[in-house]
């Protein structure tokens, strides 16, 4: 089923959480919302479930206008991160539910039911675990049970709130992996919501970076991380550093030096130079380079941060070298974007 968000506003008390949000979504496509608290991404996934309406803008499943349904007639499945399980039900109760709560003419038998429950319970790989109790599993069973419960409706989508937030590190890990396969053989559409860009990268076909109610910028990981389309996503998704720089004919000046011909085809005058820690590499060429007091080396993985503080405002920049090589900066140190990318300051 593929969805098309069109021009979404949602406003709470005049307050607008969602600002002309328009959004296509191919069938079968695993599409991650990534963006910093408050941004309005569970707003528009409850939207596209049914649980709200929007202000003004519709959301198209397939040809058919949604805009107005209800969660059972979009037949959506979703977890929410606190949207527990019912604890009073056996595993197997929770994941039939939602099956056995339908009117009688779209009700299967019980045996299908039953059939139904335990190919779930095989397929998120808890085949043991059908009658116990909710306090019975680990977390990370738990939501892959709340995974399940959402799956037995037989959904033409799958939205998900951070539904691995709650856990930790390692079997978020796992829980991505699992998710991203389960992902592949089932074929369902999939929206899911996370701040963790890490998961966000890692699981989805594209990402939807969203701000204030909007969206920054929609593409696959690749795109994201090598071509930010603003300040905002460049800042946002991995590690960076900025500079205050000048551009005159394309060339870039720091405190009036030049730094080379970086800024071809940019308007002259003020600009942001956006640097990444791994696009940066130390020289002794003073030519074209960049210099400044080493502030803080840190170790980060199979790298060094050697956090530099350049120019005249003391900005701070991280240069990532590998820990490998023995050498212990200090003092001025020189180094120069192999890569880097310049925005218009405005
Ligand atoms: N029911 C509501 N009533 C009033 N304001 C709301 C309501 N729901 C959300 N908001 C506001 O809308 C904005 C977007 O909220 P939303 O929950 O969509 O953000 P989010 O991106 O999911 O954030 P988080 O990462 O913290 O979960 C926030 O400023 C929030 O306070
Ligand atoms: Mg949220």
């Amino acid at each position: 089923m593929d969805i098309s968000v069109r021009r979404l506003c949602k406003e709470f008390d005049r307050y607008p959480a969602l600002n002309g949000v328009s959004l296509e979504v191919g069938s079968g496509e695993l599409i991650a919302l990534l963006g910093p608290s408050g941004s309005g991404k569970t707003t528009l996934l409850r939207l596209i479930a049914g649980l709200e309406f929007p202000t003004s803008g519709s959301i198209y499943f397939g040809k058919e206008d949604a805009s107005q349904k209800s969660v059972q007639e979009r037949n959506v499945g979703f977890v929410f991160q606190h949207y527990a399980l019912f604890r009073h039900m056996t595993v197997i109760d929770n994941i039939s539910f939602g099956l056995r709560v339908r009117g009688r003419r779209n009700r299967p038998s019980d045996a299908a039911i039953r059939k139904r429950a335990s190919d779930l319970l095989d397929l998120i790989q808890l085949p043991n675990v059908a009658n116990r109790f909710p306090h019975q599993l680990s977390g990370g069973q738990r939501q892959r049970v709340a995974l399940a419960r959402a799956l037995a409706i037989e959904p033409r989508v799958l939205l998900l709130d951070e539904p691995f937030g709650a856990l930790d590190a390692k079997v978020r890990k796992e829980l991505r992996r699992w998710l991203r396969e389960l992902h592949e053989r089932t074929g369902h559409t999939t929206i899911f919501v996370t701040h963790d860009q890490e998961e966000a990268m890692e699981m989805s076909d594209r990402v939807v970076v969203m701000s204030q109610g909007r969206i920054e910028q929609v593409g696959t990981p690749d795109e994201i991380y090598d071509r930010p389309a603003s300040p905002f996503v460049f800042s946002f998704i991995g590690d960076s550093g900025e500079l205050a720089v000048t551009i005159d004919r394309g060339e870039v000046f720091l405190d009036g030096r030049s730094l080379g011909p970086l800024a071809e085809g940019l308007p002259d005058g003020r600009a942001r130079m956006f640097l990444r820690p791994h696009d940066l590499e130390i020289t002794d060429d003073p030519a074209g380079a960049i210099s400044g007091e080493v502030a803080t080396v840190r170790r980060h993985a199979a790298t060094r941060r050697i956090e530099i503080a350049v120019g005249e405002k003391r900005q701070r920049i991280e240069v990532a070298v590998p820990a490998t090589r023995g050498f212990v900066p200090e003092g001025t140190q020189t180094f120069r974007p192999v890569r880097c990318r310049l925005f218009p300051a405005n």
